[in-house]
């Protein structure tokens, strides 16, 4: 049996059977088991923030796993300690840091530090936006905002009140004194790499200033320099009330951040949440490799000649491209996105189908002007194959 045949087998469908099976990587590359080199222009989606088998992040998990791999939270160790003051440092606003495993557990943990503050202010509900993507555990799911995957698991403990995304107006009338939080993605990633207008977070904290209700930033896929900026929303100029991280942090290993800035960081009493392997010492090392290493001038650069060189094609099928930093969709006129998906794979370039009529470019950081240079020059020709092919 070959792979894909034995990973039917042994797996539950949840996820369907992926067409590719990788075998390893280096720097922004990728081979399949057959040998085939792929341009990773995904990135595990927005998390190989170093691309692959980087000599930084191996070295850094290979030293901490072998000196030190785990101590549950019982015992700290100085990893997490760093790491922490690390991301306060680059975010330069006091707060508090809870270390987790993935970004479904960062927005659990966040959802958890509102509920906290509803209960103790007599709040009943959230808010969230439609069409948003927070996470499948039953806490972020009832946030998320892809009535698709959500309604088939509710009802859910807490009311949660969606919104259009982008719409401060509609924001405003649903934020009432009786909700608890409010949880907003900078620019919606699952939805489509979807910026918000001009203005619409920094009216969401003044809605939230205004009728105490928490703001909570899900930055998972949005953070880590992806945007030019370790954290997208340090472009708006405010911090939310609680932020939440996960993907590029650890470059590949699986880590989760939620941090609770001024009141907000002490919302929990001890004993109100916890995790076994929550801030282990190897993904805060390799988290602390991502963020000596992840280079903003780089990302800016390497973006620049990217929106460029995409605003250089013309092709019957290209629309547009919309996103910030090296987190874009490619816009079509037709929604062929999956064809184009495949047409890509064919001639060597990994990125995502992730709407009909969109596709998901979120490469490492790494990535080179040269490797840039060869997508922007062979996107026509796959264009093409996508239609006529
Ligand atoms: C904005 C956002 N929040 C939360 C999550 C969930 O993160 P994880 O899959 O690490 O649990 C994702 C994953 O795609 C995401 O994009």
């Amino acid at each position: 049996m070959n792979l894909r045949d034995r990973y039917e087998a042994a797996f539950m469908p949840n996820y369907g059977v992926p067409s590719i099976a990788l075998a390893r990587g280096e720097g922004s590359q990728v081979w399949d088991v057959d040998g085939k080199p792929y341009l990773d222009l995904i990135g595990g989606i927005a998390t190989s923030s170093l691309g692959h088998a980087h000599p930084a992040l191996v070295e850094a998990v290979t030293r901490q796993v072998s000196t030190l791999a785990h101590t549950s939270n019982l015992y700290l160790h100085e990893p997490e300690v760093l790491l922490a003051e690390k991301l306060l440092a680059l975010l330069g606003v006091p707060g508090k840091v809870f270390l987790a495993n993935s970004g479904t557990e960062a927005n659990e943990c966040a959802y958890k530090l509102v509920r906290n503050h509803g209960t103790a202010t007599g709040r009943s509900y959230l808010v969230s936006a439609e069409n948003s993507f927070h996470g499948r555990s039953m806490g972020a799911l009832s946030l998320t905002g892809k009535a698709s995957i959500r309604e088939k698991f509710g009802p859910f403990p807490v009311e949660v009140r969606f919104v259009p995304y982008g719409d401060a107006e509609a924001l405003r009338a649903a934020v009432t004194e009786d909700c608890m939080g409010v949880f907003l993605e900078p620019t919606q990633g699952e939805a489509g790499v979807v910026p918000p207008p001009a203005g619409y977070l920094r009216a969401a904290r003044e809605i939230c200033d205004a009728t105490g209700a928490l703001l909570v930033l899900d930055e998972i896929q949005s953070a880590i320099g992806r945007t030019g900026h370790w954290f997208a929303h340090q472009a708006e100029g405010f911090t939310p009330d609680i932020l939440t991280l996960a993907k590029g942090l650890g470059g590949g290993l699986p880590i989760g951040a939620c941090v609770g800035f001024g009141a907000a960081g002490t919302l929990f009493a001890k004993g109100d949440h916890g995790s076994t392997f929550g801030g282990n010492a190897v993904s805060c090392a390799a988290a602390l490799a991502v963020l000596d290493t992840v280079d903003l001038e780089h990302v800016k650069s390497i973006a620049e000649l990217l929106w460029s060189g995409l605003a250089s094609i013309g092709h019957p099928l290209l629309k547009g491209v919309r996103g910030r930093g090296l987190w874009l969709a490619v816009l079509l006129n037709e929604p062929v996105a999956a064809e184009v998906q495949d047409a890509a794979a064919k001639a060597g370039y990994l990125l995502n189908a992730v709407a009909p009529d969109a596709l998901r470019l979120a490469p490492p950081l790494v990535i080179t002007p040269q490797q840039i240079a060869s997508f922007v020059e062979d996107l026509p020709a796959i264009l093409t194959e996508a239609t006529h092919g």
